[in-house]
């Protein structure tokens, strides 16, 4: 079966309360029938959370959050659980992106307890990988990836990772302008797949999304999602213009079918 190309809009710490409105109101008055052909989530602040969801209203676009906490509920100042992700609208959620993990200090165990968290949940999740640039010229992108992957699916269940779409995010190419190459991007993707292959087995690996993220926009998505093995793209910085969003869902909606 085809897999459905999936676009996501992170929009990091940016927007207010009124563009934030105004940017939702824009995706879904231009959204016309693309989402039929494309799954789209956006990913806005937690505060606006509520907001986004009432914008978006009857919209096919859904709603996830940046980020969750490995706990339940308790006394954890600063946390947003599973549940208020869920209670606010948000059927997504990411995981392991890539800002949380070299400026928060997010360790590959704390991604793994956190994706848990949120499939147990009944949340679906982007889990992000990608590798730094001294990682990639030393040659070893393939192997940091795979190490990511498996141990962030350590205790995933195959039927729990059927709500998982893996995002390849090259740290080197998150907001610098740099975008992987098609190949680059290719090879990447091909990696997961047999990373997943060996976690759980070739038709689950071949069932899974896999999304490009770093510094998509209008003019290189098409040449990444004619890649075979891309199937979409997790967006920040042109997430935040309606526009620019938009053509890169077209672009995944289009270009993911034709090949
Ligand atoms: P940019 O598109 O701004 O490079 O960010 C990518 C990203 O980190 C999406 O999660």
């Amino acid at each position: 079966m085809a897999r459905r190309p999936f676009v996501g809009g992170n929009w990091k710490m940016n927007t207010d309360r009124t563009s934030g409105a105004a940017l939702v109101a824009a995706l879904v008055a231009g959204c016309g029938d693309l989402a039929e052909g494309v799954e789209i989530v956006v990913f806005p602040p937690f505060p606006y959370l509520d907001l986004v969801r009432r914008s978006l209203g009857e919209s096919e676009i859904s709603l996830g959050g940046q980020d969750l906490s490995n706990d339940a509920n308790g006394a954890l100042t600063g946390e947003v659980s599973a549940e208020m992700l869920l209670d606010s609208g948000a059927q997504w959620v990411l995981v392991g992106h890539s800002e949380r993990r070299q400026r928060m200090g997010e360790c590959d165990a704390l991604v793994a307890d956190k994706l848990l968290m949120a499939l147990e949940s009944g949340l679906s999740s982007v889990l992000c990988v990608g590798e730094t640039l001294e990682q990639r010229e030393a040659g070893s992108s393939s192997r940091v990836i795979s190490a990511q992957i498996v141990s962030a699916l350590d205790h995933v269940h195959p039927a729990q990772f059927q709500r998982v779409v893996v995002a390849y995010e090259p740290i080197w190419a998150i907001g610098t302008g740099v975008v992987a190459s098609p190949q680059d991007a290719a090879d990447a993707h091909a990696a997961i797949r047999d990373a997943l292959t060996s976690r759980y087995d070739s038709a689950l690996a071949r069932e899974t999304r896999v999304v490009y993220g770093g510094s998509l926009a209008p003019g290189n998505a098409k040449a990444l999602f004619a890649q075979p093995g891309v199937d979409g793209g997790l967006v920040g910085g042109a997430s935040l213009k309606a526009p620019d969003f938009l053509s890169i869902c077209s672009a995944a909606a289009f270009g993911v079918a034709a090949r």
